[in-house]
């Protein structure tokens, strides 16, 4: 039965389940290897369904017993679940299991972790509980009551009775089993308080293991401030008289949105200065909005099915980066988010794991947890609103909120609103959901008698299982710079909708420099012929900060292709205009931080594959290394000055303005470290009283061959906590020499401090390796051998993380015809494990093609 060849399951298929369920009520005696769940369910049949099988999941549960309306029954059992003859009235479920918290490694279920219970239901875990209809569709108040002997006893909803070995709550809004969750354990909190605005108090709990407590203050703050401005912005108050997080060392994912009560791994809500980075904290509090702004967008409207997931995630993600924008620079978000875009999803989008942001179907969903869902899916919301204004997307929310409220929706649903709130027709729209690949858009353009044209052409190339691309609507942010810098068109939005279409500005005295695509303003590819006087034009003129940025950014890069494809040498002008904007004191630090960044090794060598070369990770890898060099001497003056500059010395904070500076700082601390061979590093490492300070240093000591002393000091300080030493194992690998990197991770996973169990650890080193693009495609093949070898250990122990990290291999058929071949016999290599999991197969089996 369980290694019968997995299941496809489609959208077309959906059908409603036959029942409905008027309440739920759990308990939980608690046992680390044979904890009881006992369920009383009352089912009524559904009106609105046809088919009346009465099937309830069920996976690795011991069957005690069962009953319909008190008469025992003896359903039919399966691996998947059982079937039962029931009545055709109204009636009442009840059954008792027995589960394994202690055996269950795959952290689906309930699980421990550290000596805590915890759960983890979405998307299909709460099988792992009890027999229910574990569908999102399906949706039901719960009652639960949790008898163990741990101090702290904790599930969704408000609190209920609470004694001595037990507790009850009791969740009022009907949910999905997506959402439930438990946990217990000896924890602490760190407490708060928020009045809604409609007067309603609010307890707020952040939960610890002791020892953490000091980690919580940020979390709590980010809480609050999420939760005033998804009042303030989409005036949605929180509906509970308590709202908890509990932070969670073992766990697949960052965070997860239970019904008032917020799993987090404990990587994604603990924090303080002296151990975490600024990076770290813009993270943290983007996560805790995002989980809290689920409350709306997820629970009280969740999904109808799976493939609906973008409804909640992009939503929700694009919420999430509305809330950093305007706690933090919007410009600097916007960038940051393009930047995660284009390395996670076009890449996706580019390769044999693309699909829609609404998929077709699906053999295991926890691999449908992706950067197209979640970050391409935030990019349509965004389409959106640029196409039908602020006034108009709030009150297409309005309408939703107040339609669905208490629904599982669909695509159609949320599109709907859209079409009544705004009387736009978004029939086209629609192919964003359901096609996938990224779309190409050339843009050409002529002047005549004070006449400019943009022409613009679009093309979608195949994607798995799609041939035939039809053109979508495309909203292209445009504005004109005239020949002496100063903007003679402001931002305007053209709609493209044909596959060729071009756009004319009247009354010009003389051509315009276009600024095409403003803000990113849509999830295209543009190709345009232009020269690099052009673009130094724009980087200086551009009034669009994402604009600004792009520019340089595509001098860098077609600087470093030339490099790559000619051997040229590194462009002057890049480099004189890259210093001129670091001297630019007007612009925001965090924003000339992001303009020294450079593209990535995997942006390159997808740039060449597209360009029709091969990419050779090594030659990448040299180019982008000579490159730094003769910026670090170029900027050999101007380095110190802005070292010097831009130290904080007030008080640590995680905030925009200090982050910004310090980023800056420590970007000249790496173009000063390539020329003093790290003194200035090993002072900063010597003197910082905060991480992001220490692991800066760190960093450019690791990158100058200087690390070695601070690899021993740093491990010696930070021994005692997990998160800290999770960046120590990530950094020595990510910076490790070409030729070291897969025997610095092999060498790793033999530290006693490695584990398999922890999924932090674990991608701390082996995620690491593939991160390392240079030296995971190592031209021996060892990188491919070790990430391999590891995944086939991990994939019997927790198959979601194994699967999620065999996207590292997605890229494969960029390469040359030895690394393919190498891949390849990895690949197979992994395919032909016996039992390998449902997940890893069919990630793999997608990869492979
Ligand atoms: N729903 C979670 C989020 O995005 C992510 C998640 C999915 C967590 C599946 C765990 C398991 O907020
Ligand atoms: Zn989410």
């Amino acid at each position: 039965m369980k290694d019968a060849s997995p299941q496809t399951i489609y959208l077309k298929d959906y059908t409603p389940f036959g029942f409905r369920i008027d309440e739920v009520a759990l308990t939980f005696r608690l046992d680390p290897s044979a904890t009881r769940v006992i369920s009383r369910i009352a089912f009524r049949p559904n009106p609105e369904a046809q088919d009346r099988r009465f099937f309830l999941h069920g996976e690795k549960l011991k069957l005690i017993s069962a009953s319909i309306d008190g008469q025992p029954v003896a359903p039919d059992v399966t691996d998947e679940g059982l079937t039962c003859e029931v009545p055709d009235t109204p009636f009442v479920w009840e059954a008792e299991v027995e589960i394994d918290p202690q055996a269950n490694t795959a952290l689906e279920g309930l699980y421990m972790s550290n000596g805590m219970y915890c759960t983890q239901c979405e998307a299909e875990g709460f099988r792992k509980i009890t027999y229910y209809p574990d569908r999102p569709d399906v949706l039901a108040p719960f009652d639960v009551r949790i008898e163990g002997e741990e101090k702290v006893l904790l599930s969704n909803g408000n609190p209920g009775a609470q004694g001595d070995g037990f507790a009850e709550w009791h969740d009022p809004w009907p949910k999905p089993a997506y959402l439930f969750a438990l946990v217990a354990g000896d924890l602490v909190n760190h407490p708060g308080h928020f009045t809604t605005r409609s007067g309603k108090p609010v307890e707020l709990n952040v939960w610890v293991r002791p020892g953490d407590e000091n980690k919580c203050a940020f979390a709590m703050e980010s809480l609050i401030k999420s939760m005033k401005w998804d009042e303030e912005v989409y005036g949605r108050e929180y509906d509970l008289d308590i709202f908890n997080i509990v932070a969670v060392d073992d766990f697949n994912m960052g965070a997860m949105e239970n019904k008032g009560l917020n799993i987090f791994n404990s990587a994604a809500v603990l924090a303080n200065p002296a151990t975490s980075t600024d990076m770290n904290f813009e993270r943290i509090e983007a996560i805790i909005a995002h989980e809290y702004f689920h409350n709306w967008t997820g629970n009280r409207i969740t999904c109808r099915d799976w493939f609906q997931l973008c409804l909640k995630e992009g939503l929700t993600v694009f919420r999430d980066s509305e809330f950093t924008a305007d706690m933090r620079s919007a410009a600097v978000k916007r960038i940051s988010d393009v930047i995660a875009l284009r390395a996670r999803q076009f890449r996706e989008d580019n390769g044999p794991l693309a699909h829609p942001v609404r998929p077709e179907s699906f053999v295991e969903i926890n691999n449908f947890y992706t950067a197209t869902v979640y970050e391409k899916g935030a990019e349509l919301i965004g389409m959106l609103k640029t196409l039908v204004g602020d006034e108009g997307y709030a009150k297409a929310l309005d309408l939703y909120f107040e339609r669905h409220d208490g629904d599982a929706a669909t695509i159609e649903d949320w599109l709907a609103v859209f079409e009544e709130a705004t009387g736009r027709d978004l029939t086209q729209f629609m192919r964003w959901y359901t096609d996938a690949g990224t779309p190409r858009l050339k843009v050409t353009d002529d002047y005549a008698d004070g006449t400019y044209t943009l022409h613009f052409e679009q093309s979608t190339p195949p994607t798995p299982g799609q041939t035939d691309k039809p053109p979508r609507v495309i909203p292209i942010a445009v504005g004109l710079l005239g020949p002496n810098g100063d903007e003679v068109l402001e931002t305007q939005v053209l709609e493209m909708t044909e596959t060729k279409q071009s756009f004319s500005f009247e009354g010009l005295g003389a051509k315009p420099v276009p600024s095409v695509l403003r803000g990113f303003s849509a999830p295209v590819i543009v190709e345009r012929e232009t020269d690099n006087a052009e673009r130094a034009f724009l980087l200086a003129h551009d009034t669009d900060p994402f604009n600004k940025w792009e520019a340089g950014r595509d001098l860098a890069r077609d600087g470093l292709l030339a490099m790559l494809r000619d051997g040229a040498q590194p462009d002057d002008l890049y480099l004189d205009a890259v210093q001129a904007m670091l001297r630019d004191d007007s612009l925001d630090p965090a924003f000339r931080w992001l303009a020294l960044g450079l593209p990535s090794q995997d942006d390159l060598a997808q740039a060449l594959y597209d360009g029709g070369t091969t990419p050779d990770p090594q030659a990448i890898w040299e180019a982008l290394e000579t490159l730094k060099h003769a910026r670090a001497e170029a900027m050999q003056d101007l380095a110190p000055k802005l070292y010097a500059q831009y130290q904080v010395t007030e008080p640590y904070q995680p905030n925009a303005e200090q982050s910004g500076a310090r980023a800056l700082a420590n970007g000249a601390l790496g173009l000063i470290t390539r020329l003093d061979g790290g003194a200035q590093a090993q002072a900063q490492y010597d003197a910082a009283d905060n991480m992001t300070q220490q692991l800066a240093a760190f960093s450019c000591l690791l990158q100058a061959g200087k690390g070695d002393a601070a690899t021993q000091a740093f491990y010696d300080q930070w021994r005692h906590d997990r998160l800290v030493i999770d960046k120590w194992f990530s950094l020595q690998v990510v910076n490790a020499a070409p030729e070291d990197a897969a025997d610095v991770a092999e060498r790793l996973t033999g530290h006693p401090d490695f584990s398999m169990k922890n999924p932090n650890r674990f991608r701390a080193t082996l995620g690491a390796l593939a991160m390392n693009a240079v030296g995971f495609h190592h031209a021996s093949g060892k990188g491919y051998r070790v990430l391999a070898d590891w995944l086939i250990k991990l994939d019997p122990l927790n198959p979601q993380t194994t699967a999620r990290m065999c996207s590292a291999f997605e890229t494969w058929r960029r390469y040359d015809a030895d690394r393919q071949a190498k891949i390849a016999a990895e690949l197979d290599r992994i395919l032909a494990v016996e039992g390998l999991s449902r997940d890893t197969t069919e990630m793999v089996s997608r990869i492979r093609g």
